[in-house]
């Protein structure tokens, strides 16, 4: 028994949504994901897929694609990624409900692996606008989408707080914690994110949500101040599920 992560499937077998531009490695991504999810996870293992699973706008625009990650062989776990529009935040119940026993929505809840808890929100961190100089070097930045990212992770904050209370109350002390953002913008060494995890001592940070070469160092990977992060981004991985735990 595993459990194991991967993100940003981007999947649209409903949407006319081709990701070949954004390199080879996106080309016929679906059918990579097919093949090394079914090499590698078992019935018996849990894979957390960390957001951005469909181009769909609503639900109904998602059908195939939730029924092609549904056919993968494991548990899956769902998160939710700034591009998932057919999982308004209030709708994670009704998600819950629906998708009984096929696939679970993770957020303002918990799931349990062995003796962990998985706890899991969307995140956030600042993207810019960055304002650079000749060299690429920061200069400075839109202080007004600045503020509003505080407001989007104070919110997210507030989410993943409560995941982790409701994991406590029901007697989990050992948690694995998952964002689609990065815990970190380009800008921070800590943020309220990283904070958290110190505070619930959790063993991984697992994300995803950066794509391309450029991208895959906006964040922090590997052991950090006693705890493991991952990037978990299918374009990062080459679409193979990393393990988090055995
Ligand atoms: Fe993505
Ligand atoms: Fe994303």
């Amino acid at each position: 028994m595993a459990l194991y992560a991967l993100g940003d499937l981007h999947l649209s077998f409903q949407a006319d949504k081709s990701m070949d531009k954004f390199g080879r490695v996106w080309r016929h991504h679906e059918r990579k994901i097919e093949k090394y999810v079914r090499q590698i996870v078992k019935p018996e293992d849990t894979l957390v897929l960390t957001g951005d699973h469909s181009w769909g706008r609503k639900l109904s625009e998602c059908r195939e694609d939730l029924a092609f990650i549904e056919r993968l062989p494991g548990r899956k776990i769902l998160l939710r990624g700034n591009h998932d529009m057919f999982w308004d935040a209030k709708k994670t119940e009704r998600l819950n409900e629906e998708f009984k026993d096929r696939l679970f929505f993770l957020q303002n809840n918990f799931a349990a692996y062995q003796d962990y808890a998985l706890v899991g929100t969307k995140g956030y961190t600042f993207e810019g606008p960055f304002y650079l100089d000749g060299r690429g070097r920061i200069l400075g930045w839109d202080e007004k989408s600045e503020a509003h990212a505080k407001k989007l992770v104070a919110r997210e904050m507030t989410r993943l707080r409560d995941s982790f209370e409701q994991a406590r109350e029901a007697g989990y002390r050992k948690f694995v914690m998952f964002l689609h953002y990065p815990p970190t913008s380009i800008l921070e060494e800590t943020s309220p994110f990283t904070e958290i995890a110190k505070e619930y001592h959790v063993t991984a940070v697992v994300y995803s949500h950066c794509h391309g070469e450029s991208r895959f160092g906006d964040s922090i990977r590997g052991e950090c101040r006693g705890i493991r992060y991952m990037l978990v981004s299918g374009d990062y991985l080459g679409f193979r599920p990393a393990e988090v735990l055995p």
